[in-house]
């Protein structure tokens, strides 16, 4: 057997698509392929079940809805890797296995986490359906990010749209996989930034957005001005980025809101706190005394407006603290006087809450609107602040790496760790790799005891230190050097210490570390935004002043901590590793061949081994654990997938053909509908004709070339047949009859008069008609197959079995193209002009029918009229028969291929491991019957029904006129006819909608409003009725219950 490599269907090789197939797995080999594909504008690569991006800033050419169609669905090796092929992978995980999916995105900062987050987003958002509610729920899910971006990022050195929050985000779906709901976790907002940046780096999006985008009335009303005049902008001196027009942004962060259901006034309060905080940080100090004095009065009047507080209790609350003290055995409340540091301090921590709690607001809204009452099915996203080194790092970026590390934890939990574990647990021989496992890093950070990590430390110190803790950060660096300095992965330095994190070496400026950590806001400040006089900034401050005092504050980096790890305990991070190992048993890969599925009679090791050899694996490509095997080369393994995946898509052809089939003869039925509408009323039809398919070409002109000489190249046909023509004498003569879109051809026959050829027997097109050249058809109203097409020149009196058919597809044409009805008239005495030939002929000639014995027509030509005479036919006011419903349609083209498939096919899935394959054929396949009720009677043992034999050979396409030996089988396989059951009492009955012939001996027929008993209403849809003594199954969907 031929070893096909798994990549080459892809157009053009770049490297490696999966780094798992390089040879040597060294950093140097990864970084090489990495690079190679980069400089072929290949960003994706995958590792194994990882999916690796590099951000190319720029925009490439495969985000289209071309891409999205090319993925949706597609085997993972069929196209170049992306993240549309992992993002569908997830998709139809989700919806197959019923599992919950999450993607982590890890990176440093401007890797392009955040972009690769909205592309998941949006391919689910493309690729999966629903109504207008669950249309809303995506837009709220899309329109939250500029929302969340707005006042989440900001622009760093690193990034220009730097998240300074993490967020994991949560698309639920219904079990139809439609997105109907979602979540989000926020994650540490950097609300340091709100107060300080550093320099080239700005404050969150939403200042500029808010100063560049108000209208003049909003700028009037929140005291708009240019950015350099607040302390909050201008410490940076960056305003600002390339690239964004923050002006355009604001318009899309307004619309958001309003997207989010948002009210009208509270957007305009979100803004009067964006405005009030821009203005709170203008008041300033001076020192008077050793106390904080503010410095210019005036300034106190414009934050204290925007946020409805009263200018007196804003200016005492930033100079002065209530302080509980213990005198004796009582606790009493005194007022403490600040001193300039501590006021600055004071003033932007209050900023800082102002704005946390408006972002957790803006988060909470949008989870407002898509919360689902219960959760079916979900795919997470977790999308970060990358890890960062900075000139200068401090508290936040401590946090944000430690999240990092964190992240780095799961990765080698899930994939490496947790492989090589289950080496030693399954006894396989191996080689151990070595990795870096930063475990020892996160112990380092988080440890409580044993030794206390740098958190824990870092609380104690903050837990002992008073209102703005002068010397703390130095008390801190003492015990952190005490508990930790001989740790292999700390340093510290004069001013701080250094980490050793998986990424690299970080040191950390101490200054700024217990303030931040603290992360209290002072009772005195809750207590001024409670008396604010909105209801919404009042809503931000829901704290109880006099129960919640007790206990230990929560810091910050007790919080990260907890957050950090709540989220790797959600279990949200299943094994994803799909690739790594083949599961126990042999689900996924039993339909590889005909022993093992649907099921493999044997033991499951024995099973295993019999798959691996018929896919010819080497015998060193594979060991046998004890509960699963391994597979060593990656290659070995997707030649598997890939074999599995073409079943599939054989599968999926199938049921694609059967489909196809289907809709075909749906519209042969509306034709033949239409068809009998024609002459309904008009014409006795002929007795076997009503229900007669139609089929079209019965010339078989494929195999013509004679006669599609004289058609354009790919000139569909609509119809065609032999034809009798009657000449001037009523003479008659064969021809063939064509039609198609451009007109109708009428080809005859002659002998070769000269030339090579002479003597021979030739095809003439004898006559084409155009649709316009068209004036009407007439026929008579008896049985007979006469019809009359009249043309301009002269008309052509023409018999045809097939008239019917091909009159109703000439008149649908004929009105295509002229944008008329075509005429059709009926009577007993027609008329047809004969053509213009030398000195003699034209005139007209008369045809007259008459009632006469017998169904075939008798022709008596006399002179310039010919008589017709023959029998009654059926009343003119014959209708098509049955309208059959989709389902049995379907049934009846399914039936066909899956007994198709049963002549040396392959076999079509079912049984108890196929739930998909029950589900969807249970109605309209013929196998899923259910036997009938009771014990077998005697003469009615009934086996799996036998396919059709022929796949022409189903219910009502016989009309294909197939040659008899194709029905040979048929009389093989059918079960001897079911007893006649004895009578019942009357039971429950059912009334026909439409009429049923039946197919099968087990099956009974109906008319229209037939009244029958019902014996049994059976959920696959094949119920049990008698009728005129006969019991068989029917379609319910032909009943209703009366
Ligand atoms: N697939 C991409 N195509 C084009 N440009 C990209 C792509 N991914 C990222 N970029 C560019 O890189 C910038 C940074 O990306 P992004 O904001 O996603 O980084 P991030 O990993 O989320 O960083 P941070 O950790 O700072 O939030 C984007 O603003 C964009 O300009
Ligand atoms: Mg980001």
């Amino acid at each position: 057997m031929a070893k096909y490599h798994w990549q080459s269907q892809n157009v053009k090789q770049s490297g490696v698509d999966d780094m798992v197939l390089l040879s040597k797995i060294t950093e140097d080999a990864i970084v090489d392929n990495l690079k190679k594909r980069y400089m072929d504008d290949y960003i994706f690569t995958y590792i194994g079940p990882v999916l690796i991006s590099v951000n190319p800033f720029k925009q490439m050419p495969y985000f289209t809805d071309r891409e999205i169609e090319l993925y949706q669905g597609a085997a993972q090796y069929e196209n170049p890797p992306h993240i549309y092929a992992l993002t569908d992978n997830m998709y139809r995980n989700m919806m197959i296995d019923g599992e919950n999916q999450c993607v982590i995105i890890s990176g440093e900062s401007g890797a392009g986490k955040t972009v690769a987050a909205k592309y998941i987003m949006g391919y689910i958002s493309k690729v999966s359906g629903g109504g207008s509610k669950v249309q809303h729920v995506k837009e709220i899910i899309l329109q939250s990010n500029p929302l969340l971006e707005a006042f989440g990022n900001a622009k760093t050195v690193r990034n220009n749209n730097s998240s300074r929050f993490g967020k994991y985000f949560e698309i639920q779906f219904s079990r139809g996989g439609e997105p109907d709901g979602g979540k989000i976790s926020n994650f540490l907002l950097e609300k340091s930034r709100v107060v300080s940046q550093n320099e080239n780096e700005r404050n969150f999006h939403i200042y500029y957005q808010l100063i560049e985008g108000a209208s003049a009335q909003q700028r009037e009303a929140l005291g708009i001005m240019t950015p350099d005049y607040y302390y909050y902008l201008n410490q940076s001196g960056t305003y600002k980025v390339d690239g964004t027009n923050d002006s355009k942004d604001f318009q899309e962060t307004m619309e958001a809101m309003q997207v989010i259901g948002i009210p009208g006034d509270i957007q305009t309060q979100v803004l009067q706190i964006v405005a009030g905080i821009l203005h709170l940080g203008n008041i300033s100090f001076i020192e008077a005394g050793n106390y904080g004095q503010v410095e210019s009065t005036d300034l106190l009047a414009f934050p204290a407006y925007l946020l409805g507080i009263d200018p007196n209790r804003l200016q005492d609350k930033l100079t002065s603290r209530k302080m509980d003290s213990k005198w004796g055995g009582k606790s009493e409340s005194i007022n403490v006087t600040l001193n300039q540091e501590q006021a600055n301090y004071t003033r932007d921590a209050l900023a800082k809450a102002l704005y946390a709690r408006l972002f957790d607001y803006l988060v909470e809204s949008i989870n407002k609107a898509i919360q689902k009452p219960y959760e079916e099915f979900s795919i997470g996203v977790l999308d970060i602040y990358g890890f960062e080194i900075f000139q200068r790092n401090g508290f936040e970026q401590f946090c944000i790496n430690f999240v990092n590390e964190k992240l780095q934890q799961i990765f080698i939990e899930l994939t490496l760790k947790a492989e090589q574990e289950e080496y030693v647990q399954e006894g396989i021989k191996w080689t151990p790799i070595e990795y870096f496992n930063n475990k020892i890093v996160c112990d380092l950070i988080e440890n409580k005891l044993n030794p206390p990590g740098i958190m824990s430390v870092l609380d104690d110190v903050c837990a002992t230190m008073h209102a703005k803790g002068e010397g703390a950060d130095g008390t801190l660096l003492q015990k952190l050097q005490a508990a930790v300095g001989t740790h292999e992965h700390f340093n510290s330095w004069n001013s701080g210490f250094v980490i050793h994190h998986y990424a690299g070496k970080v040191s950390y400026d101490i200054n700024g570390f217990c303030e931040r950590n603290r992360d209290v806001l002072f009772p005195d400040l809750i207590e001024l935004m409670q008396s604010s006089e909105f209801n919404f900034i009042r809503s931000l401050f829901p704290e109880n002043l006099n129960t919640d005092k007790k206990g230990r504050p929560t810091t910050a980096s007790s919080k990260i901590k907890k957050q950090a790890n709540d989220l790797i305990s959600q279990g949200t991070f299943a094994d994803q590793r799909r690739y790594l190992f083949l599961g126990p048993g042999l689900d996924s890969y039993a339909i590889l061949t005909a022993e093992t599925w649907p099921c493999w009679r044997g033991p499951e090791q024995q099973g295993v081994l019999h798959l691996l050899r018929s896919v010819n694996m080497d015998n060193d490509q594979y060991q046998m654990g004890r509960t699963k095997v391994f597979v060593k080369n990656p290659e070995s393994l997707f030649l598997l997938e890939e074999m599995r995946e073409r079943k599939f898509d054989t599968f999926a052809r199938i049921i694609q053909k059967a489909w196809r089939k289907f809709i075909a003869r749906k519209k042969y039925e509306q034709m033949r509908e239409e068809a009998s509408d024609i002459l309904y009323n008009s014409k006795e039809r002929r007795k076997n004709s009503i229900n007669r398919n139609f089929v079209g070409d019965y010339l078989g002109l494929e195999q013509r070339p004679e006669l599609r000489q004289f058609l354009a190249k790919r000139e569909r046909v609509d119809f065609a047949d032999s034809v009798n023509k009657f000449d001037r004498r009523f003479k008659s003569i064969k021809r063939d009859l064509i039609l198609t879109p451009k007109g109708i051809y009428l080809i005859g026959r002659e002998k070769v008069k000269k030339g090579p050829e002479k003597g021979q027997i030739k095809e003439v097109l004898k006559r084409k008609m155009e649709f316009g050249g068209i004036s009407s058809v007439s026929l008579s109203t008896r049985q007979d197959d006469f019809f009359i097409l009249h043309e301009a020149q002269y008309d052509s009196l023409l018999e045809s079995n097939f008239k019917t058919e091909f009159l109703s597809l000439l008149s649908k044409r004929y009105e295509e193209v002229t944008k008329r009805k075509l005429t059709i008239s009926f009577g007993d005495r027609l008329e047809f002009r004969v053509k213009k030939e030398g000195w003699g002929g034209g005139g007209t000639r008369i045809v007259v029918f008459q009632k006469g014995p017998g169904d075939v027509a008798q022709l008596k030509p006399g002179g310039k009229t010919l008589s017709v005479t023959i029998g009654d036919g059926l009343p003119k006011s014959s209708s098509s028969l049955y309208r059959r419903t989709a389902a049995l349609l379907l049934k009846h083209t399914l039936r066909s291929l899956s007994s198709a498939h049963q002549n040396g096919g392959a076999k079509f899935p079912r049984g108890p491991h196929n739930p998909q394959a029950d589900i969807t054929y249970s109605s309209p396949q013929k196998q899923g019957r259910p036997l009938q009720g009771g014990p077998p009677k005697l003469g009615s043992q009934r086996g799996p029904r036998p396919p059709a034999p022929n796949q022409y050979n189903q219910g009502n396409l016989d009309f294909l006129n197939v040659p008899d030996q194709g029905m040979s089988g048929k009389v093989w396989f059918r079960p001897p006819p079911a007893p006649k059951p004895q009578p019942r009492p009357q039971g429950p009955r059912c009334r026909a909608l439409y009429q049923y012939v039946g197919q099968d001996t087990d099956e009974i027929s109906f008319e229209a409003n037939d009244v029958l008993d019902l014996v049994k209403e059976d959920p696959s849809g094949w119920w049990t009725g008698r009728i005129g003594g006969k019991e068989g199954l029917f379609p319910g969907n032909y009943v209703e219950k009366i």
